[in-house]
């Protein structure tokens, strides 16, 4: 059974790229930056990673053509055939990033489960010198092997969303109580934001927000090392609210394939799911 978008559309912008640019701009008007996700998976068809490698090219392409936007991209590897074959996922990232460079725009790796992680990280080590100022990658708190990625992407300086995490990980590789997450992203968040290139601190925790903002007007740092990130349709007021005194970006997704998406808000939080349920009931 096919569910019907109104569902998702607290969480998803819209189906359509053309539909989804509006919105991106009426965000940028409300002081708040963005970056769009075309929302997929994992692809385990060369020929679908092909096409979803050129859809991005257009993507790119097509924000550069749109005035009066401020607007970055993320993507996942896997949907690049990162999983099928390394090499050919790395083959089209270099492809997006020549394209990217030319529009000026940034493309962020999203990260995904953790048998990924290193091959993730490999392709960014790979591409990241030759766009230094147009490709970055996110690192996830609750993994143990962080730490020292942080170190890594500090000596790279290759620019870092930090994030808790929202896959479900075995104790052996990720932290699982949720003190500990937020004690690892704290440290995690100093080293980037002292030592790092401006990061992104993406989280609706008002706990590490607050803990971001008093670390940063102790130690005397400018709003232009780093930025807050939130998801679309999460917290909107609070976005808002962070927007007055601090760089603050919206990350927007959209595309028809919002299913996985949809249910990771939906286990992060009983209140989303009361949210839909509400919805579903009303005209
Ligand atoms: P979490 O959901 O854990 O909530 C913690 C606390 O925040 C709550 O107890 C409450 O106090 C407060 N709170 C949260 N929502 C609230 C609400 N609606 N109203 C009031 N209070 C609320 N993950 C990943 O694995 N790979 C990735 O690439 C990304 N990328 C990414 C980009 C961006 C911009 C964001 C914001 C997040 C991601 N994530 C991600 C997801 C991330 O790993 C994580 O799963 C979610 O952000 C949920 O964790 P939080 O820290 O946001 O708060």
């Amino acid at each position: 059974m096919k569910l019907p978008f109104i569902l998702a559309s607290k969480f998803v912008a819209a189906e359509t790229l053309s539909e989804a640019l509006p919105k991106v701009q009426e965000i940028n008007q409300k002081g708040l930056k963005v970056t769009l996700d075309l929302l997929g998976e994992y692809v385990s068809d060369r020929n679908v990673a092909s096409e979803f490698a050129k859809t991005y090219v257009e993507l790119v392409k097509q924000i550069g053509k749109t005035p009066n936007i401020d607007c970055n991209i993320s993507i996942k590897l896997s949907m690049i055939g990162q999983k099928i074959d390394a090499q050919m996922a790395t083959d089209h990232l270099f492809k997006l990033l020549e394209e990217a460079k030319k529009q000026d725009i940034f493309v962020r790796l999203d990260m995904e489960g953790s048998d990924i992680t290193q091959s993730t990280l490999d392709i960014l080590e790979t591409v990241h010198p030759h766009y230094p100022q147009h490709v970055g990658t996110v690192l996830q708190a609750y993994l143990h092997r962080t730490a020292e990625d942080v170190q890594r992407m500090i000596e790279l300086q290759a620019r870092v969303r930090l994030c808790k995490g929202a896959y479900k990980e075995a104790e052996g590789v990720a932290y699982q109580q949720m003190p500990v997450i937020r004690e690892k992203f704290l440290g995690h968040m100093q080293e980037l934001i002292t030592k790092g290139n401006y990061p992104g601190i993406a989280t609706h925790d008002d706990i590490l927000i607050q803990a971001t903002q008093q670390f940063v007007q102790e130690q005397h740092i400018s709003k232009d090392k780093f930025e807050f990130q939130m998801l679309y349709g999460i917290r909107p007021e609070t976005q808002l609210e962070i927007a007055q005194n601090h760089n603050m970006r919206i990350y927007v997704p959209y595309g028809t394939e919002w299913l996985p998406y949809y249910s990771r808000r939906l286990r992060e939080r009983k209140e989303n799911v009361w949210f839909i349920l509400s919805n579903m009931f009303k005209r």
